[in-house]
């Protein structure tokens, strides 16, 4: 029973699971769900077997905070982890997850996995800035929106980057197109901006997917025009290592963010 579950569990994220996390409208709690599903629960015993692996951290200038987390059920087979937001600590600041995994065997060459996502909360473009200072998961999406404020001119330098734009969806210096929303994504690895091609894919608030665009860091990509939206990236690092004592050929990071759109 135990080898099947671990089996199950093992082939479960190889076909694509995340751990997504979503801030409640009132940013009073905050939700860890694990699933194939953007922001949908998943099963509950492959939730639970991350339970002492993860870690959701709040930070502000002034600090960085662990926060407690309950886990809920949601009906026979699914759950999410749950924490309640200190309502002391204002916007913006970060908030994100990593979940050190560990060792996978089961698909082929053994792989050390990690999980990570992220809900940084913002109240303009230029809190990028010092925001994404404050976010350390080592692999990192997050959905900048430039137009948040609409008196933004300079993309780039509105969402916390110096550098420039590569794999767009909407022309640059448009603010929306086709009725969507044009947003940054920007994917960094260990606090850079990350310098290989990855698929970051994105999906609505109802967990639909959206649009997938190779991005080597940042890329423009449209979402709808409000409402909630997440994405995901993965990326294998071909760095072998060894991790509680067993050899691994590469590192997969798997990281999500989620982010509520509000031009109206
Ligand atoms: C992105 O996805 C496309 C389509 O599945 C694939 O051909 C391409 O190799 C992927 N790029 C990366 C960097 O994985």
């Amino acid at each position: 029973m135990l080898r099947n579950v671990l089996l199950i569990l093992s082939t479960a994220c190889i076909d694509s699971h995340y751990i997504w996390q979503t801030i409640s409208d009132d940013l009073s709690s905050t939700s860890l769900t694990f699933s194939e599903h953007a922001g949908s629960p998943g099963a509950h015993f492959f939730l639970s077997s991350l339970k002492d692996k993860l870690s959701i951290a709040q930070a502000t200038a002034d600090g960085s905070t662990i926060v407690p987390f309950l886990e809920k059920r949601d009906g026979a087979t699914n759950g999410e982890f749950l924490a309640t937001l200190p309502s002391s600590v204002n916007p913006p600041y970060a908030l994100e997850t990593a979940c050190p995994y560990g060792i996978f065997t089961e698909a082929g060459p053994t792989a050390l996995l990690q999980y990570y996502t992220s809900s940084p909360q913002i109240t303009t473009p230029n809190d990028w800035f010092e925001i994404q200072d404050l976010l350390k998961n080592t692999f990192e999406v997050t959905l900048r929106d430039p137009y948040m404020s609409m008196t933004t001119k300079d993309v780039s330098s509105s969402v916390g980057l110096k550098e420039g734009l590569f794999e767009d969806e909407c022309p640059s210096g448009e603010n929306s197109v086709d009725g969507m929303a044009c947003v940054v994504a920007v994917v960094r690895f260990n606090g850079e901006l990350h310098s290989s091609a990855v698929n970051v894919t994105t999906f609505d608030e109802s967990g639909e997917t959206i649009s997938t665009t190779e991005c080597e860091s940042v890329c423009i990509m449209k979402v709808p025009m409000s409402g909630a939206v997440f994405a995901a990236a993965q990326y294998k690092e071909m760095t072998p290592g060894t991790f509680d004592g067993t050899d691994y050929e590469y590192v997969d990071h798997w990281a999500t963010t989620y982010t509520v759109v509000k031009r109206d």
